[in-house]
């Protein structure tokens, strides 16, 4: 691996079925910048962060073994991308305190997801609340130079980018490299069914790993209305797999016919997600790889977070 090249860092949360807004807006972007052997890529495993929401041992284990194989049966090349668990890597958690001592209460109530959570009237816990602290650490501990992400995770990086600044003023350093988001325009927030944004917490997805019949059942559930021209919600999920180009021709020809244009969705999102179903099946009769796959990217995660921390202990002052 080359050591030169700017890093990629990114991750998701082992908190629920992914879905193809994950699919489109964060992990095809994992998978084209790694290929195209620019970047140096590091991927990861949030399970802490997920931990805020999901305190289920046996849910915990078995969502975590899911994303890893849904990271490799989208297409990352563990031989070319550090791939990893974020608790395997316990400067994570001591750099988030670090940045815990220079951020201000009133700054982390300025995120949306707090104030989401907070709208919504829940009993913020402590770990939601310091998010973005944790999350600047996952990034910033591996020098970032792109973090790719949907548009929801916009202001967290910017937290990151904050608190990079922070600690470089407060210390009188330039330790900490400012990450930049890398966010695809056309797939920044990627609509469900009901034309909101597609999330697992909407109950609005197409799972990325459906069966054929599940493609069906979850495409003729899109919402359309009679009023416009075509049915929307219907082609902004069909531009993900077909060009605008050749839609503009279906839509036309096939126009008001809306069971027919949903079948047409159907098929196109069934070629082009077989083959990513196919391999996910394949690698689940292999449990050993995870394994072997975790620890590789245990040790080098570890290496090169340490590597930093003891850079980070020096310019604090608690190691010489
Ligand atoms: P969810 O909203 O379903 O809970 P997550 O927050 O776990 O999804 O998101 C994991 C990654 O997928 C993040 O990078 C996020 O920005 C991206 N993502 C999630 N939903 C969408 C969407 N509808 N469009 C584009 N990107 C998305
Ligand atoms: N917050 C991200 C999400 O909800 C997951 C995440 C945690 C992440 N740490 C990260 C993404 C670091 C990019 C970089 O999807």
């Amino acid at each position: 691996m080359n050591d030169t090249k700017p890093v990629l860092v990114s991750g998701i949360k082992p908190t629920g079925d992914l879905h193809i807004g994950n699919y489109f807006g964060a992990m095809r972007q994992f998978v084209e910048l790694s290929r195209a052997g620019k970047y140096r890529p590091f991927v990861f495993v949030a399970d802490y962060h997920a931990l805020n929401s999901m305190q289920e041992h046996e849910e915990m284990r078995r969502r975590t073994r899911e994303l890893v194989v849904a990271y490799l049966a989208v297409g990352l090349d563990p031989k070319e991308v550090v791939l990893f668990k974020q608790s395997d890597v316990p400067a994570h958690t001591e750099l988030c305190w670090i940045f815990d001592t220079i951020t201000t209460m009133p700054y982390l109530m300025r995120a949306h997801a707090y104030k989401d959570a907070e709208a919504r009237n829940k009993e913020i816990n402590v770990g939601t609340f310091n998010y973005p602290m944790l999350m600047a650490a996952d990034i910033l501990l591996y020098d970032a130079a792109v973090v790719p992400v949907g548009a929801d995770q916009k202001q967290h990086i910017e937290y990151a980018r904050d608190t990079a600044e922070k600690f470089n003023r407060v210390y009188r350093t330039d330790l900490f490299k400012l990450p930049e988001p890398y966010i695809m325009a056309d797939v920044a927030v990627v609509p469900g069914t009901d034309g909101q944004k597609m999330s697992k917490s909407y109950g609005n997805v197409i799972p990325l790993f459906a069966s054929r019949e599940e493609l069906a059942r979850r495409v003729m559930s899109i919402v359309t209305d009679s009023s416009g021209e075509r049915p929307e919600n219907v082609y902004a999920i069909h531009k993900l797999v077909r060009s605008e180009g050749e839609l503009e021709k279906m839509y036309d020809e096939y126009q008001g016919d809306y069971k027919m244009l949903k079948e047409l969705l159907v098929e196109d999102l069934d070629r082009y997600l077989a083959p990513i179903r196919a391999k996910y099946e394949e690698l689940q009769s292999d449990p050993g790889i995870i394994e072997e796959i975790l620890g590789e990217g245990k040790r080098e995660a570890r290496a090169i977070s340490e590597a930093k921390m003891e850079e980070v202990r020096r310019t604090i002052g608690v190691a010489y």
